[in-house]
């Protein structure tokens, strides 16, 4: 994919990002080492090639199978610094990202080591690439809601750390409604509220409904799908909740990257963003989410501004940076 001049220099926003969805295999083969891991693969090659899925659980299926070489601090360190570096590149100016504490601690990593390691990387992009960036929680919401409780008990430590939650994994058979509970509380703690409602599920347009209004989220992750849905639509037109979408994640775990439905919903008024979702499994940082909606959508520059300044304005930066940012 072919950056254009216009799409490189445009300042971005990230909002829609899995910090361990950018761990590409060069760092996962340099983590392995220093952690004296084997890995089923031993070249970058070899892992791309295994990269073949075709829905969400088979992508989820490789995407925690490599988190295993996350261990330390000063691994979630280098992975996110690697992230940061990269999109430096691509005029990214902040990130809002999101983490999985419970990929890592269900498999023995303290959730210290996963929030420290981070937050060390956020600190030093800003200091050497003027990125900014916050974090925001999320619980997998194919485990019960015990234990997302149980992580937000135990994220409260960190409480300034973290600007807000959000609920990723797989959402066949787990409703927005299943962490009721536990989004209430995050709300009563001051954490900002979204949820991933994917496409192309069954009962997708019954998730959109609950998460705007028995959820309360201030954004919903992909969600495109409220199109066919008339009323929603303009429930979060009138509200102002945007919508994350991720078009090169689409081409992976849906039916096609639905830059048609970015098209129709910036046309009825909804903000809606590009964003890149799991870049290094699905071969696409942010700039080549926006050329790919440029070259499939025949969309013109100020169209790709104006998704470019959607992501400002339902950005959860503090005001001041905001103003900076447009
Ligand atoms: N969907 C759901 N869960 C995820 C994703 C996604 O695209 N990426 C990482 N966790
Ligand atoms: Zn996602």
């Amino acid at each position: 994919i072919q950056i254009s001049p216009f799409v490189a220099g445009l300042p971005k926003v990230e909002l829609h990002l899995h910090i361990e969805g950018t761990l590409e295999p060069e760092l996962k083969f340099e983590l392995a080492r220093r952690n004296g891991i084997e890995l089923a693969h031993s070249t970058a090659e070899e892992v791309q090639a295994s990269y073949a899925f075709d829905d969400l659980p088979s992508f989820l299926t490789a995407y925690y199978d490599g988190m295993n070489v996350l261990q330390t601090s000063e691994d979630f360190t280098d992975l996110a610094m690697a992230y940061f570096r990269r999109v430096a590149e691509q005029n990214v100016r902040h990130v809002e990202m999101f983490f999985d504490p419970q990929a890592h601690t269900s498999r023995g990593v303290s959730f210290d080591a996963v929030i420290t390691g981070l937050r060390r990387a956020q600190i030093e992009a800003e200091r050497q690439f003027g990125i900014t960036s916050a974090l925001i929680m999320c619980f997998l919401r194919d485990f019960q809601a015990e234990y997302a409780m149980a992580t937000l008990l135990e994220s409260l430590r960190y409480r300034e750390w973290i600007l807000g939650v959000g609920l990723d994994s797989d959402e066949n058979g787990n409703p927005p409604a299943k962490f009721a509970e536990v989004f209430a509380r995050a709300k009563a703690e001051g954490y900002l509220l979204t949820m991933h409602c994917d496409v192309d599920i069954p009962g997708s347009i019954e998730h959109i409904r609950q998460v705007i209004e028995e959820i309360g989220v201030a954004r919903i992750d992909h969600g495109t799908n409220i199109v066919e849905n008339p009323e929603l639509l303009s429930v979060i037109v009138e509200r102002g909740i945007g919508l994350t979408s991720c078009p090169i994640s689409n081409t992976w775990v849906s039916d096609g990257s639905k830059v048609e439905l970015v098209k129709r919903l910036a046309e009825a008024g909804v903000k809606i963003t590009l964003n890149s979702d799991d870049p290094a499994y699905f071969g696409g940082y942010i700039a080549e989410n926006f050329q790919r909606v440029a070259d499939e959508g025949g969309v013109d520059e100020a169209f790709l501004a104006q998704l470019s300044r959607n992501a400002v304005d339902i950005s959860w930066a503090p005001a001041v940076l905001k103003a900076q940012l447009r």
